[in-house]
């Protein structure tokens, strides 16, 4: 399990190995609440079963090691679907923990999960999933199809837009004519740094922030410019 401190330590990220975090958290963390169950057991294959709970179970890690000690009791995850207003589905959250804002990403081999004060994002994938231009039209902006980055290159940057969506920078529908390339983005009226990393077999990356910059400077002075020395 590698633990990243994001975005000069505003943010805590864990990223595992589905298998590692499945067998290393699972005493410790499961099982799962009621609602989680279900929604583990619908999946066809277990191997996305197994990367569900594993991120489920980290998400729980990250927030013990980012708040100290919680009761796992506790830790009841619901949603809030920021397109419908669903609590079925959408941006998860602990029922308990209002203040603290958590993502969560599930990939067939490794799994993430992020936690902040602030708006948080996470996504990792795989590096063996593979994707090529044509995957991606778009969702990528020229700018972005036509760098050289290789299938790796074009994975960080669909991670880098899936982090902004899940931090509620913008939707799925718009990230595509969005940007991505720069660290810092100004979307939805606030400033978002977006970092990825890379590892043997996985790439990931977070977005968060969404704080309001200054206000625009006025064009209109009060009066005449006062001296720096006053
Ligand atoms: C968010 C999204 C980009 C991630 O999908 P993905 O890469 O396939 O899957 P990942 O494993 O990386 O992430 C899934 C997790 O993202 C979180 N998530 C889903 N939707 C989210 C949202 N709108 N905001 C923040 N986080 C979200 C959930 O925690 C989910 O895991 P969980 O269901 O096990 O709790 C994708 O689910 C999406 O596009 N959702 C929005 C689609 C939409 O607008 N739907 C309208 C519904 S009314
Ligand atoms: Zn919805």
């Amino acid at each position: 399990m590698r633990e990243i401190a994001a975005a000069d330590g505003q943010a805590l990220v864990l990223v595992a190995r589905v298998q590692l975090a499945h067998q290393g958290l699972h005493d410790t963390w499961g099982p799962l609440s009621g609602a989680e169950r279900e929604r583990a057991d619908r999946y066809v294959h277990e191997a996305d079963r197994r990367s569900y709970e594993s991120a489920h179970l980290l998400v729980r890690e990250a927030v013990r090691r980012w708040c100290g000690a919680v009761a796992q009791p506790s830790l009841v995850l619901t949603y809030d679907c920021p397109t419908c207003g669903s609590a079925e589905h959408g941006r998860p959250r602990f029922r308990s923990l209002d203040e603290v804002q958590i993502s969560l990403s599930h990939a067939r081999g490794h799994v993430a999960a992020a936690v902040s004060a602030r708006p948080i994002g996470v996504d990792v994938e795989d590096t063996d999933r593979s994707l090529s231009r044509a995957d991606l039209t778009g969702f990528m902006t020229p700018r972005e199809l036509a760098a050289d980055g290789g299938s790796m290159g074009l994975l960080e940057t669909w991670t880098r837009k899936e982090a902004l969506v899940k931090a509620g920078a913008a939707t799925l529908d718009e990230i595509g004519g969005v940007d991505v390339t720069a660290d810092l983005c100004a979307l939805a009226g606030g400033s978002w740094l977006v970092r990825s990393h890379r590892d043997e077999g996985w790439v990931l990356s977070v977005a968060t922030g969404g704080e309001r910059g200054p206000e625009p400077h006025s064009e209109v002075a009060d009066g005449p410019p006062r001296d720096a020395s006053e």
